[in-house]
């Protein structure tokens, strides 16, 4: 049972990924344009929150991951679990008591010392510990030597590109604008490493920026799917055929559809060229943005191949900014287009952390496929009946 929910937990993850809809009405005639529903907040989805009032759902165990992987320790540090059932609810556990203390000092911090701005977290005295330090260690280490640094550079600095060049020369070294038009469909097969070192075949689908459908086979659990239509998801597993529901959809509806990490230009209201930093010893250009919901980015495309090498998000919550890292490599021509044959995903949830490596990348798939896609669709459990 507790396989079968990793592996569900996995799957979700790994569709998430992937996907996700247009964030614009298209999906959703009724709904006002640019007008995401509503998320619903913390305290209307949970019982005992004193704290947290008004955080939206989708960011509350972020923020608990984030505690988590700032002490170091797990979610029983802080809630009680009788017999291998959580009760989340309690308040008898000292670490909860401390930590609402915690959270209510460093949010003052922030409010009363930096104007607002999340410059305190709880990474930042506990360094993945629950112990501080409190003083230094004597005896001192020996000062190092200060390196001779060459005098940095006044004025503009030359020879450094645009934002707007680095994103168009991605599209160049991905094959051109023409190319990425034709791209409609794909279907990615291969398998799915977890930070455990669990290997599970991994295959997904996406048609368009709003169908898509994940599949994992497991030697335990069998075989799980996920599909979503930019509406209605469903989900087969070894026991049952069910809908999503709208906390499951939220949480795909947060993940990009087929062009997320292609079509970058865009998806921006600020993109800024931030500077020219080495990955794995390779120059990289970085840029700096700001997404349509408001989270910050940074891009790192390879000086000489023109490729996206890494992308990383901030999520800025009360307790501090969680960062998420996405690695592209291993790049394969397809039809034309250049495709990331390895994706890493780096996470503060260890579920949420797998490696994907491809063996094989179809794109556009026959009209038929895509229906197949379908049939187990919309409102599955009642078809199934
Ligand atoms: C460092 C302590 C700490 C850790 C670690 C921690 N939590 Fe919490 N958790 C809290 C506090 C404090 C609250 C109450 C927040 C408030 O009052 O607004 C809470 C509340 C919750 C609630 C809401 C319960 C309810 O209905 O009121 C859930 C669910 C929860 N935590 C899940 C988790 C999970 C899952 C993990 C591990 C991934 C975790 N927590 C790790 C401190 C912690
Ligand atoms: C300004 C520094 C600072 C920040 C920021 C901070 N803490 Fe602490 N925390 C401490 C110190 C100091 C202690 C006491 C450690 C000791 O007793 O050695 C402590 C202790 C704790 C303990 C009790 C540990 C134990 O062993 O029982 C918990 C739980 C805790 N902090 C959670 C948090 C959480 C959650 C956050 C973020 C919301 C946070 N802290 C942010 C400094 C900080």
């Amino acid at each position: 049972m507790n396989f079968i929910r990793a592996a569900l937990i996995i799957l979700c993850l790994a569709v998430g990924f992937i996907l996700v809809i247009k964030q614009t009405s298209a999906q959703n005639p009724s709904a006002p344009q640019g007008v995401a529903p509503a998320e619903k907040t913390a305290e209307q989805v949970y019982k005992n929150i004193q704290l947290f009032k008004g955080l939206p759902e989708s960011q509350f165990l972020p923020v608990m991951n984030f505690m988590n992987a700032s002490l170091g320790v797990r979610c029983d540090f802080c809630h009680v679990n009788k017999d291998g059932n959580w009760d989340y609810v309690s308040d008898e556990k000292a670490g909860k008591k401390t930590a609402r203390k915690m959270i209510e000092m460093t949010g003052g911090i922030n409010k009363n010392v930096f104007e607002g701005n999340p410059e305190v977290s709880c990474y930042t005295c506990h360094r993945g510990r629950t112990s501080v330090s409190h003083t230094l260690a004597m005896p001192l280490p020996t000062p190092e030597p200060r390196p001779s640094q060459p005098a940095p550079s006044r004025g503009p600095q030359t020879g450094n590109p645009t934002a707007d060049q680095v994103l168009e020369k991605y599209y160049q070294a991905l094959g051109g604008a023409a190319a990425i038009d034709n791209l409609k469909s794909r279907v990615m097969k291969g398998t799915m490493t977890t930070l455990a070192g669990l290997d599970l075949g991994y295959e997904i689908t996406q048609s368009g920026s709003e169908l898509v459908l994940a599949t994992i086979t497991t030697p335990q659990a069998g075989v799980v799917q996920r599909g979503f239509d930019g509406n209605r998801g469903w989900e087969k597993n070894a026991r049952e055929i069910r809908d999503l529901g709208t906390d499951e959809i939220f949480y795909l509806r947060r993940y990009p559809d087929i062009y997320r990490d292609i079509r970058l230009k865009g998806q921006f209201s600020r993109i800024t060229f931030g500077g020219k930093p080495k990955i794995d010893g390779r120059d990289v250009y970085l840029l700096r943005g700001t997404n349509s919901s408001g989270k910050r980015e940074s891009l790192f495309f390879d000086v000489e191949t023109g490729l996206l090498v890494r992308r990383t998000t901030s999520t800025i919550t009360p307790v501090g900014t969680i960062p998420e890292q996405i690695d592209f490599s291993d790049y394969r021509s397809v039809d034309g287009i250049m495709m990331p044959f390895t994706i890493r995903v780096s996470a503060i949830d260890s579920n949420y952390s797998v490696v994907r490596k491809f063996t094989e990348i179809k794109t556009n798939l026959p009209r038929a496929s895509r229906r197949q896609m379908l049939v187990l669709g919309p409102h599955a459990s009642s078809r199934a009946r």
